[in-house]
């Protein structure tokens, strides 16, 4: 598996940009599936979860052409085969759940493993099952596995009892093709929800209120093809601004949306960064020496991304004075700590909180990512600590962002990557 070695102490300079969306990109690629016309989609990143995606609709039987230099992706899905993916893909990303709602849509029986425990919680699927249960789709769990099938869904109420990105995804689409009116209250209110409703809309589907915690669909008989472009990795985004306050450096991140990062820009501010918006779609981000210790809650959106916050952790490892971390969205994402204390950094978890007590400086270190955002946090302490940094199973950060290290190498970052051990399948994180 690849490795970075990371020499630390340089602080970043100059432009960079950023890449479509991995997770507005994951549902969309989905939702090709509840037309048997051909999706286009551009600004698609190249990403390992990319790849595993388009590997799950080829298993399904879609033809799909996708142009990594152009991030140009077409799928044809046709009738579709009978609808069970290939099992060892779907458990290796839990994302590829997304095809259940589009396949039940177009009332294929449908055969998938259920996500099993992964790096960063349990994370069921129970309110998934449960909002496409009120539609009419009947489950069963056997050896491991969700069965479900339907004859034909029908809208319904349906209130979700935490407002999970991916059954609010799952619920919308399969509501496009129902009979009726869904209201799904509670609903995830996150910009890629958006996305993906316009993506839907533009095939003909009448989806209304994405973006709010009430969405409305209407079901219509059939949806058509589309081209539609993907928004703005605000999570990818929002790592390389921390990796220019994390250096002490001075970077102008083009190709983001500052309002879907509100909480970020936020909480940078009131740590002494400097922030500044400049342009519609730019913003630059700078530290003159350390940050102050912030306090943080993870949330829901609009609150602070539960995918920021292991990166913020390193930044926080480096400010003056003691920040409080908690995270409740999932119930295992401190697993970069290890990492971070063994670099020098003093954190103490506590169930899900962690005390962070700032240090003038952290020591280069071979550590091991834990999971995706972990890779990047760890990667980030990497480019900020003193000396040499081994980031082992790097495979993790190329699930979710593309070719990071050499963006970071064109800001002036010393980073090499060297490939060591063959290459393994990594399981799912987010
Ligand atoms: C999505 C994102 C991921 C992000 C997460 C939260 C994608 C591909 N991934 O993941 O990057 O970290 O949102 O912003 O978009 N839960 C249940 N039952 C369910 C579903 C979820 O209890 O049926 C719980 C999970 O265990 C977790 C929490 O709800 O604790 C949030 O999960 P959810 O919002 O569903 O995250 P994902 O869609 O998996």
């Amino acid at each position: 598996m690849d490795q970075l070695l990371i020499q630390g102490g340089i602080p970043l300079r100059g432009k960079v940009r950023v890449n479509g969306s991995k997770n507005a990109c994951l549902p969309i690629i989905a939702a090709a599936l509840l037309t048997n016309e051909n999706t286009i989609i551009e600004g698609v990143p190249d990403l390992l979860d990319v790849r595993t995606m388009i590997a799950v609709l080829e298993g399904l039987g879609a033809a799909v052409d996708y142009c990594q230099e152009q991030g140009l992706l077409r799928i044809a899905p046709g009738e579709l085969s009978p609808a069970a993916p290939p099992a060892d893909l779907v458990s290796r990303m839990r994302a590829s759940f997304l095809v259940l709602g589009p396949l039940l849509a177009r009332k294929k029986p449908v055969r998938l493993p259920l996500p099993g425990g992964c790096a960063i919680g349990t994370r069921p699927v129970d309110l998934h099952l449960k909002g496409l249960t009120a539609m009419g789709a009947q489950f069963s769990i056997i050896n491991g596995c969700v069965e479900g099938h339907t004859t034909g869904l029908q809208g319904a109420g349906v209130y979700l009892d935490f407002p999970s990105v991916g059954a609010t995804e799952n619920i919308i689409m399969a509501a496009t093709l129902a009979r009726g009116t869904t209201i799904l209250d509670n609903a995830a209110t996150e910009p890629e929800i958006v996305d993906l409703a316009n993506c839907l809309n533009s095939m003909g589907a009448q989806v209304v209120g994405a973006g709010t915690s009430r969405v409305r669909i209407e079901g219509v008989p059939g949806l058509g093809g589309t081209r539609h472009t993907i928004i703005p990795d605000r999570i990818e985004a929002g790592t390389l601004l921390l990796a220019s306050v994390i250096t002490g450096g001075d970077v102008i991140v083009e190709n983001i949306l500052p309002d879907h990062l509100k909480s970020l820009l936020a909480k940078l501010t009131e740590a002494g960064a400097i922030i500044e918006e400049v342009g519609p779609t730019a913003v630059r981000a700078a530290a003159n020496g350390r940050t102050d210790a912030v306090d943080l809650k993870t949330m829901p959106y609009p609150g602070f991304s539960t995918d920021l916050q292991p990166q913020f952790m390193a930044l926080m490892a480096l400010s003056d004075g003691t920040s409080t971390v908690i995270e409740t969205v999932f119930e295992n994402r401190f697993r970069h700590v290890e990492g971070l204390n063994s670099m020098g950094a003093q954190i103490q978890v506590e169930g899900r909180q962690a005390i962070v007590q700032g240090r003038p400086y952290l020591t280069g270190a071979p550590v091991v990512a834990p999971d995706l955002r972990g890779a990047a946090a760890l990667l980030l302490a990497g480019l900020a600590a003193q000396g040499e940094t081994e980031l082992l199973s790097v495979r993790h950060l190329w699930r979710g962002y593309s070719r990071l290290e050499e963006r970071l190498v064109s800001l002036g970052a010393q980073i090499k990557r060297i490939a060591k051990e063959p290459e393994q399948a990594v399981r799912t994180g987010s």
